[in-house]
């Protein structure tokens, strides 16, 4: 398959890799207007490789016969947006982001639609991305045009397995949402790592069932144990990980939140539900964003995000 990477970090570079090694004509797509794109990977094994792909020929990507979207979710349906027009009707996108919401905002696009979470981990290290752990990615389709798409999953699954295809994606994103809702913001307000939050189990508590109760009216039931023990599952498993929310506010850039609590929050107030301790993690996080979008490193002037 011919296949555009939107977004060359850390989940767009482990992408780029492992599609070209099996075979996949590749090419990334930056932010900055360059016609390549270095793609340093160490794997799960700590094998390196360094290729250098094309990056941002309007050409391949007018051909492309899947865009794999790898952005984080406020930069999604701005970059989506600014290339639907290039892509053919026919060409599928693929959004695969922590967070829910780019699909309403991406309600008008013609092209086929997908959603997909993941729990691979990589990071940056220098100029090179570390493979941390493998895992498992969940796709599925999020429009009418994309119901027929499942043969994808099976090629995505032999460039990089796990990739399991779900008709109800939705479902799988909000288990997602909620996991992030808790360990993200709190890991922030508590300055530690995911493990670390064993200690406040009352927090984790009311988080739970405020989530739950949202996830019920969206008829996403989800008995409150279950809720916590999947909580408590990530916890564990993850218990070394710096979360993503927590690197983005050390490195003061913008986080997630508005697609991770934000959502959770914009869903309740369209039931009609309010939900104290979800709203004042939310603001405690806004705070901080604005408080260092207002005094960015190293110089005096404003910084705006896009
Ligand atoms: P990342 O490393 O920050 O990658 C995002 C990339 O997109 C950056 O290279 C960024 O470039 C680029 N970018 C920003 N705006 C763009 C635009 N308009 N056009 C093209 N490229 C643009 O983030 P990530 O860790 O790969 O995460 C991607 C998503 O996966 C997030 O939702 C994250 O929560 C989720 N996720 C990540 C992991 C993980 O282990 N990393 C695991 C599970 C889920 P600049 O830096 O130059 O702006
Ligand atoms: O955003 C993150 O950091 C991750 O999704 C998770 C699962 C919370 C682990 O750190």
């Amino acid at each position: 398959m011919k296949i555009t990477v939107l977004g060359c970090g850390a989940i767009g570079q482990i992408w780029l890799d492992a599609l070209a090694r099996q075979g996949h004509e590749v090419q990334g797509w930056l932010r900055v207007p360059q016609p390549y794109c270095a793609v340093n990977v160490t794997d799960t094994q700590g094998n390196i490789t360094n290729h250098t792909f094309v990056a941002n020929d309007p050409l391949f990507l007018a051909r492309s016969d899947l865009l794999l979207v790898t952005l984080k979710a406020p930069q999604v349906s701005p970059a989506v947006k600014n290339l639907q027009s290039v892509l053919a009707a026919g060409t599928p996108v693929l959004l695969l982001h922590n967070g829910m919401g780019t699909v309403d905002e991406l309600r008008d696009l013609q092209q086929p639609l997908l959603r997909g979470i993941t729990t691979h981990a990589a990071m940056r290290d220098g100029t090179v991305i570390k493979h941390v752990a493998a895992g498992v990615t969940h796709i599925g389709p999020v429009s009418r045009e994309s119901a027929a798409l499942s043969a994808l999953a099976d090629s995505l699954h032999q460039a990089l397995p796990d990739v399991a295809w779900h008709d109800n994606i939705a479902s799988a994103c909000w288990r997602k949402l909620a996991v992030n809702c808790v360990i993200n913001p709190l890991t922030v307000e508590h300055d530690c790592q995911n493990g670390a939050l064993r200690a406040w189990p009352q927090q984790i508590a009311t988080l739970c069932e405020e989530i739950a109760w949202v996830m019920a009216r969206e008829g996403e039931h989800i008995a409150l144990d279950n809720l916590r023990d999947m909580v408590y599952d990530v916890i564990d498993s993850t218990a070394a990980n710096v979360s993503s929310m927590l690197q983005d506010v050390r490195a003061r850039r913008q986080t997630e939140i508005d697609y991770i609590t934000g959502y959770l929050l914009r869903r309740a107030r369209a039931q009609g539900i309010s939900l104290p301790e979800n709203t004042r993690l939310y603001d405690m996080i806004k705070r901080k964003e604005s408080h260092y979008a207002r005094q960015p490193i190293g110089s005096g002037l404003p910084r705006s995000w896009q």
